[in-house]
């Protein structure tokens, strides 16, 4: 009996880790993108996820993966994952542009039998209405009939050592029963616990639900963060002893703002969503504009302390520690640190960033310079503001910074250090 083929269509922070595991489990796996780099560098053992070490793209390919841009590639396969990229375009607005692109792609290769799953976020109805719509109008199959088609939100977590795509519970949903079997098969083969959703509507609703979650609350951390300087009360203390409930209440930390590809953008997918259904969620746009308005009083806040040292922020030389979106991973798409960098230019700042994890910044395509020895640059800048809580920042090392610190973690103390 010849062995079962998987292909992943989009070799991201998600495709690639599911690859990877689809290999180690047995399946014969192939990984298709649209990036020649993704495909060419992955075919040469190099790995672009912080997660997936070159090692595992080494041992993939010596179990047969193999990627290409060749979307015949797709026609031999038993089953195919979607995980592209479903991002906001320039206006903010919900871009499915990927999406609809891998929806046709596999759609003129499918064959019957052929289990579709998509992994990509996006809002309720995506899968049984969108994807399904163009893979049956490209195949001449019918969904459900023909081929089964499947929604497994991914969760996985970039950086996190504990939590992988095995050990974190799966959701799985499929179109009619029958396709639910066949992606509760698959699944049980790559992950330890499959959590069998209703539908696919609810599964793409409870991706929705848990990132608009942390949205909401870093929102609401942020705005009692607010409301403490200005009643004079630590926000930090207060954070640390609601944190010690053992019950109702989940921890989240205030911050120059969200990044990422999922937290701010997915709550703008179900908002965008609502709206068409005429429904208004009045939590999201209050959380909105709590969050948008952090970078800015990051800077306000930059300048207050610059001002107690003598100091304006025009002229003076600010160093940002961290601008990727969340510690100890290399990724910047959405980060604050983009804001807040142009606000401080604007302001006529001299601004240079150092993080070990991002080899160039370009807030609105303009270069900044990069500082490689943490030491010097903290020794050169009148201000330096911890944006974001990489390993490499020891908060002893910060708190003896021979420059003021604007620390908008709460990781440090010390006489010339500030909490946002
Ligand atoms: N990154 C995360 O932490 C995370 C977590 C959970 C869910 N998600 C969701 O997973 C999906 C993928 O996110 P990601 O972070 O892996 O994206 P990514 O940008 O890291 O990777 C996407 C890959 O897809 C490729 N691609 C784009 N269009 C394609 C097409 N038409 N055909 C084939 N390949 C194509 C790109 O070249 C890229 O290599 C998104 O919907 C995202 O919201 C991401």
């Amino acid at each position: 009996m010849s062995r079962e083929v998987l292909a992943v269509v989009g070799l991201g922070y998600v495709g690639l880790p599911l690859a990877a595991r689809a290999s180690e489990v047995g399946l014969v796996t192939v990984g298709f993108d649209v990036s020649a780099t993704v495909v060419a560098g992955l075919n040469a053992g190099r790995s672009h996820v912080g997660d997936v070490p070159d090692a595992t793209v080494a041992a993939m390919l010596s179990r047969g993966f193999a990627a290409t841009g060749d979307p015949g590639a797709l026609a031999g396969c038993d089953t195919v994952v979607i995980c592209v990229p479903t991002g906001l375009d320039g206006a903010g607005e919900p871009d499915l542009t990927a999406l609809r692109a891998a929806g046709h792609t596999v759609g003129g290769h499918l064959r019957p039998g052929t289990l579709v799953v998509l992994e990509s976020t996006s809002h309720p109805g995506t899968t049984d209405t969108l994807l399904r719509e163009i893979l049956e109008k490209e195949s001449g199959l019918r969904a459900g009939d023909d081929f089964h088609l499947a929604y497994s939100p991914e969760r996985i977590d970039p950086g996190n050592p504990h939590y992988t795509l095995r050990n974190t519970p799966k959701i799985v949903s499929g179109y009619t029963p029958l396709c639910l079997k066949h992606a509760t098969a698959l699944y049980q083969r790559l992950v330890d616990r499959v959590v069998l959703s209703a539908g696919t509507r609810e599964a793409e609703m409870a991706k929705l639900l848990e990132n608009t979650h942390r949205y909401v609350n870093i929102a609401l951390v942020n705005e009692v963060a607010r409301y403490c300087e200005r009643a004079g009360i630590d926000v930090w203390d207060v954070l640390h002893c609601a944190g010690t409930k053992p019950f109702g209440y989940t921890a989240f930390q205030p911050g120059p703002g969200v990044g990422g590809h999922c937290v701010p953008v997915d709550p703008r997918y179900l908002d965008v969503h609502a709206a068409e259904q005429g429904f208004t969620f009045e939590l999201l746009a209050a959380a909105r504009r709590v969050i948008s308005g952090m970078p800015s009083r990051v800077v306000e806040r930059a300048a207050v302390v610059l001002r107690r040292e003598g100091r304006e922020l025009a002229g003076s030389r600010v160093l940002l520690l961290g601008v990727s979106y969340k510690p100890d991973v290399a990724d910047v798409r959405e980060s604050p640190a983009f804001p807040v960098a142009t606000l401080l230019r604007a302001a006529g700042a001299e601004v240079t960033y150092h993080d070990p994890l991002v080899p160039a910044f370009a807030p609105e395509g303009v270069p900044m310079t990069r500082e490689t020895d943490l030491t010097d640059a903290l020794g050169r800048a009148e201000l330096a503001i911890l944006l974001q809580d990489h390993a490499c920042y020891p908060a002893r090392q910060l708190a003896q910074a021979p420059c003021a610190l604007l620390d908008t973690r709460g990781k440090t103390a010390g006489a010339r250090v500030t909490l946002l």
